[in-house]
């Protein structure tokens, strides 16, 4: 589309005259717990996620393992509840035994057509994991590992006996490392893979877990899948007695040819696609009538699709992925649509117990590492507000929103969450104000104590929706403390903002 008839199009901003934004609640409504691991985390073996990453042997900013440490200090302020690695597409050629024990050779990655050095594996991930304080969960190779090849890494992991389970401590590490969670595969649904039809990756999942499940049973299993019923539904018919959770993914600005990212309105007119893939496939486990049993995981989630393009000879352009790191990119349509993501993962958690940003650090990640420090980008603030500020239990309210139209689409303008403790007595509210120019009124309907008066607020906004955070710039969009009016049960949610505050 043309730059001007673009222009023009994305010109029509406009939210029509205000018919009344409001939140409200039922005197019935029952605080719903929710599970924390929602804000899970992903980290995968491409471009500078773990090298360069999280893991920098030799900086003078890392530890003696090697850990960055001043990633550690800032991930712990996300209380991270799990972080699933080594991938993504990476897991498909990688054979874990080549990243443990004293011997680590490099091995080709034949999926991102780069060298693995293998010095960053299993016991660095988990070492990793418990200084960060989050539960590692790793995602088994399908592709061209055989089930025994993950049930022998389940075995490494968790046993003090058997084969592996010795060898674990022939390496030198005496205690089982509890890796609790385990995926079999990843996006195996994608063309030219292994398994080719959902019945045969059903059995396969089946008889994998089934394998996992005898080395380890108390183990929790996840599997990879998607929202469309012709893959879900055989994979649920045939294993859904044998897993925990169906993974499935969800990048909603792609961007892996051609690194165009969207702008601000178009992304927020995708905030309500999430809830779409969620409703879906929650559709598929029901008619499988496994709804309660098996659980939704959407362990990768970002608004925007990982930069790696193909060559024109069909090879991979590996310098191309440094566009991933121009954190200009990451705006208020990244914190804004995260925000927007997980209050509709928060709005089904009777259903999504797992998340997993993708990745957490660089790439497309909340945190960006140079080799003299780290730029926290807009998304960490979300990440790390929604981590620390909200109450327990999620409290079904009824939102009215006026919609925000751009062009021929429109979505509410409002997106809010709230949060509450089990006596119900206190509420923290999440509202996001996706109107990039306009401050929105919600009113706050009679259950929310609406009397006039001053409550403290957080507000993540920035000075445009275009801002974002980089080298010399690392606090341009920071949360900051406000004073909220409550007026005639009205309060005013700035533009392109996420409000949080109390009541
Ligand atoms: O773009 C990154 C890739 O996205 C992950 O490796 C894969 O799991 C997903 O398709």
């Amino acid at each position: 589309m043309k730059a001007t008839l673009r222009t023009l199009l994305f010109g029509l901003i406009f939210v029509l005259p205000s018919f009344g934004n409001e939140v409200s609640v039922a005197p019935d409504a029952k605080p719903l717990p929710y599970n924390k691991m929602i804000f899970g985390q992903f980290i995968e073996h491409f471009h500078r996620q773990i090298y360069g990453g999280i893991f920098e042997p030799g900086s003078p900013l890392s530890d003696k393992d090697g850990f960055r440490t001043d990633v550690v200090e800032a991930l712990k302020e996300l209380k991270i509840p799990i972080v699933r690695w080594p991938g993504g597409n990476f897991v498909d050629d990688y054979h874990w035994l080549n990243g443990v024990g004293p011997d680590r050779r490099p091995a080709h990655d034949r999926r991102w057509g780069v060298e693995e050095p293998n010095t960053f594996g299993t016991v660095e991930f988990v070492k990793w994991c418990r200084l960060i304080g989050a539960e590692p969960f790793i995602c088994a190779n399908t592709e061209s590992a055989a089930p025994q090849e993950t049930s022998d890494w389940v075995e490494y992991c968790n046993s003090n006996s058997g084969k592996y389970g010795l060898l674990r401590k022939q390496h030198g590490v005496d205690t089982p490392l509890n890796v609790k969670y385990w995926s079999i595969g990843n996006e195996n649904w994608m063309g030219g893979k292994f398994v080719k039809t959902p019945e045969k990756w059903g059995e396969f999942v089946r008889d994998s877990a089934k394998m996992l499940r005898n080395v380890d049973p108390g183990i929790t299993l996840f599997a990879a899948a998607n929202e469309q019923e012709k893959w879900t539904l055989p994979l649920l018919q045939h294993a859904g007695g044998y897993i925990n959770y169906v993974s499935i993914h969800g990048y909603w600005d792609i961007l892996w040819k051609i690194n165009n990212p969207s702008p601000y309105i178009v992304c927020m007119m995708r905030t309500g696609q999430p809830a779409d893939k969620i409703a879906k496939t929650i559709a598929v486990i029901e008619k499988a009538n496994l709804r309660g049993n098996v659980k939704i995981a959407v362990d990768e989630w970002n608004l925007r699709g990982w930069h790696h393009p193909p060559m024109s000879n069909g090879k991979l352009d590996v310098k191309a992925r440094d566009k991933n790191d121009i954190n200009s990119t990451y705006t208020m349509a990244d914190a804004l649509f995260s925000a927007c993501f997980l209050n509709t993962c928060l709005r089904n958690c009777n259903d999504v117990e797992i998340g997993g940003f993708s990745p957490i650090v660089n790439t497309r990640g909340a945190l960006f590492t140079h080799p003299k420090g780290i730029v926290k980008r807009t998304t960490f603030h979300v990440l790390s507000l929604y981590a620390n500020k909200l109450e327990k239990n999620v409290l079904p309210i009824t939102v009215k929103s006026d919609p925000l139209v751009s062009g021929d689409q429109s979505v509410p303008v409002l997106d809010v969450i709230v949060t509450t403790n089990d006596a119900k007595t206190k509420f923290v509210i999440a509202a996001v104000n996706k109107s990039p120019d306009k401050a929105v009124e919600l009113s706050l309907a009679d259950g929310f104590q609406s009397r006039d008066r001053k409550v403290a607020a957080t507000v993540l906004s920035g000075v445009s929706p275009d801002d974002f955070n980089d080298i010399g710039a690392e606090n341009r969009v920071i949360p900051e403390t406000k004073t909220l009016e409550v007026k005639d049960g009205k309060v005013s949610l700035p533009a392109h903002s996420l409000v949080i505050f109390a009541l």
